[in-house]
């Protein structure tokens, strides 16, 4: 029997590694990709003990102007077509525009929008020849409004967010899945990466939750073809209630809670 072949991006750590995880439970083969070899090493190993699927590793960095074109080629190369994609890799980082090194809101911009739309347009013609395909794409409830304090990483968010949703209407007759993944604060090494220069005022007074329990509720929406999925009660009502809260208080809100210190 052939199992579907997923491919899952940030896949060393964090929220990635975990829907790795959750994908191999439920019996598909895995392509992992992210910079750091050892740990995706490690973790084939492992699903490949517990579940008997099949683990690729292809070591990428895709921020790298030519590096999902590297990776579109190591796919073909091993002949490998996956059938549900998911962009999770991704960073932040905390501080003012003003203040932040130009080459590291690049690669922001690089890895969290460029790659991310990247990838997809590279791996959707097989999966319209297919007739079908499930796309999953890690937003973030900072997608719902504005991030003084982290300005580019919330808009690269609410680009993904709208991007996600706009191929889940465009894509759905050719039977394509798409779903925008949107978690509040994960338990990951994000904020070890995202506060090497900055920390924030309420780092840690916000509750975290487990990247398992996240990837569970991503890959569950995702295999029913939900749009949006915002994992948690208490993130589901913040995103809700930025709805109802005028965008001048939705800024000074974010503002006070993303202060960098
Ligand atoms: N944790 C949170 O609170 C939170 C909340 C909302 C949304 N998110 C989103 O969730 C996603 C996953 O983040 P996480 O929380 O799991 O953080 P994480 O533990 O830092 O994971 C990030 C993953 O992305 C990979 N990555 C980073 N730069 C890369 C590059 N240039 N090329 C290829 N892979 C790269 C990392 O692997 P290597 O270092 O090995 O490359 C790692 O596997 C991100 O898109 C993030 O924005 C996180």
């Amino acid at each position: 029997m052939t199992r579907p072949l997923a491919l899952v991006t940030g896949a060393s750590s964090g929220i990635g590694e975990q829907i790795a995880r959750s994908l191999a439970r439920r019996g598909h083969d895995l392509v992992l990709v992210a910079r750091r070899k050892g740990p995706m090493q490690t973790l084939a190993e492992q699903l490949a003990q517990q579940h008997g699927v099949r683990c690729h590793v292809l070591p990428q960095d895709l921020a790298d102007a030519d590096g999902v074109q590297q990776l579109a080629a190591a796919l073909a190369a091993q002949g490998l077509q996956p059938e549900v994609l998911v962009n999770n890799a991704g960073l932040g980082h905390i501080g003012y525009h003003l203040d932040n090194q130009w080459a590291d809101e690049q690669r922001m911009i690089d890895l969290n929008m460029r790659a991310l739309t990247e990838l997809t347009h590279a791996l959707l013609p097989a999966m319209k020849r297919q007739g079908r395909g499930r796309i999953l794409n890690v937003a973030s409830t900072a997608a719902f409004q504005p991030g003084p304090g982290m300005a580019v990483y919330f808009a690269s968010k609410a680009y993904v967010l709208s991007y996600s949703e706009a191929l889940h209407h465009e894509l759905a007759p050719h039977g394509i899945a798409v779903t925008a993944l949107c978690p509040g604060p994960t338990q990951s090494e994000f904020v070890q990466v995202a506060s090497k220069a900055r920390r924030i005022s309420l780092a840690d007074k916000v509750p975290f939750a487990s990247a398992a329990s996240v990837a569970d509720t991503a890959v569950d929406a995702l295999m029913r073809n939900q749009a949006i999925v915002v994992p948690g009660l208490v993130n589901k009502l913040g995103v809700w209630s930025t709805r109802f809260t005028p965008r001048w208080l939705l800024r000074h809100i974010v503002a006070r809670v993303f202060r960098p210190v």
